[in-house]
């Protein structure tokens, strides 16, 4: 296994990201030398920057956290969202291929379309509903087939954790302010905090594995199962209901059903990640009033 005490990391979207931001403490915490960037430190489509910056940060490791993550605003903006998601990561990973250190990307589940009711697996054709989901499948086949071998892409869902606001941050602000809630409850996933999902990333590069590995919390829930756990365990007065997805339209198509199978990583790392209810109690119980 590699010790990663130190080494040296770059971590684009560390700067403001929810995930990057978890990467960046979890990486420090770890020992690894890391900088995070946000767009106003750099504009990642700036490629002449992004080179300076490695130049002068010599990273053992880099790290694409930045993504267009707007799932329906992402229908308007497609060019947007390609630009960030499908265009930009084989550039990324052609300069840690330059200085042949690992890249590390995150993708989504979004990429499958969520017809049955079985965990995808890594190997599952991506055949995503929404612009975003598209645009997300063509940034993995873009890394794939610029082929860099040191590539790990890790497929995350339903993402909370602190730093920035989020699925669950959004219920219990609003819980606090109403007697009840609607919340649809005929989507079914896997959510994902973010320190869990840093935390795992760092045991498949100790054990330098590569290629596609879906990670998250373990357990499968509806929205309407996250946010009515979130409420209950921060003791909130609000009373949450469930509703379908027709009742509750959006612009993007959302997959119905995209939990995500674990076994791949299980198997990499003999690591079962804790399930969604024990991350959410940290997290609810971890924010401030
Ligand atoms: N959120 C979810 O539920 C979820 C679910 C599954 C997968 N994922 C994936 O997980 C990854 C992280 O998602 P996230 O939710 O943490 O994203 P996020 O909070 O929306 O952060 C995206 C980051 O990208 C940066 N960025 C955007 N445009 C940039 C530019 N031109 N130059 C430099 N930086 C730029 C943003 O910086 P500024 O704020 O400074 O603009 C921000 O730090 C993404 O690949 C996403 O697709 C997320």
């Amino acid at each position: 296994m590699i010790d990663l005490r130190g080494k040296k990391a770059v971590v684009f979207g560390g700067g403001t990201g929810l995930l990057g931001q978890a990467l960046v403490r979890t990486l420090i915490e770890a020992g690894v030398e890391t900088t995070g960037y946000s767009s106003a430190d750099l504009d990642i489509l700036d490629l002449r920057k992004v080179e300076e910056v490695l130049a002068q940060d010599t990273p053992d490791y880099i790290f694409n956290a930045v993504a267009y993550t707007q799932v329906d605003l992402a229908e308007e903006e497609e060019e947007q969202a390609f630009t960030l998601n499908a265009t930009l990561p084989p550039l990324l990973a052609a300069h840690a291929a330059r200085l042949g250190v690992p890249f590390i990307h995150y993708s989504t589940d979004f990429v499958f379309k969520g017809a049955s009711n079985i965990p995808y697996q890594e190997n599952e054709k991506p055949n995503a509903s929404s612009v975003y989901g598209v645009s997300k499948a063509a940034g993995e086949k873009g890394l794939q087939e610029f082929g860099y071998a040191k590539t790990l892409i890790i497929r995350i869902s339903w993402l909370f954790g602190p730093d920035k606001t989020n699925f669950v941050d959004k219920i219990l602000t609003l819980a606090k302010e109403r007697e009840k809630l609607t919340v649809v409850s005929d989507q079914t996933g896997s959510p994902s905090y973010a320190p869990d999902i840093a935390k795992n990333t760092l045991e498949l590069l100790r054990r330098e594995r590569y290629g596609i590995y879906h990670l998250s919390n373990s357990g499968s829930a509806s929205w309407f199962d996250l946010a009515d756990a979130a409420v209950k365990i921060a003791e909130l007065q609000c009373d949450v209901i469930p509703i379908s997805t027709n009742e509750y339209p959006t612009k993007a198509v959302r997959p119905a059903y995209s939990v995500l199978d674990l076994s791949a990583f299980r198997e990499a790392t003999g690591i079962t990640p804790r399930h969604w209810l024990d991350a959410l109690r940290e997290y609810v119980n971890g924010r401030p009033d």
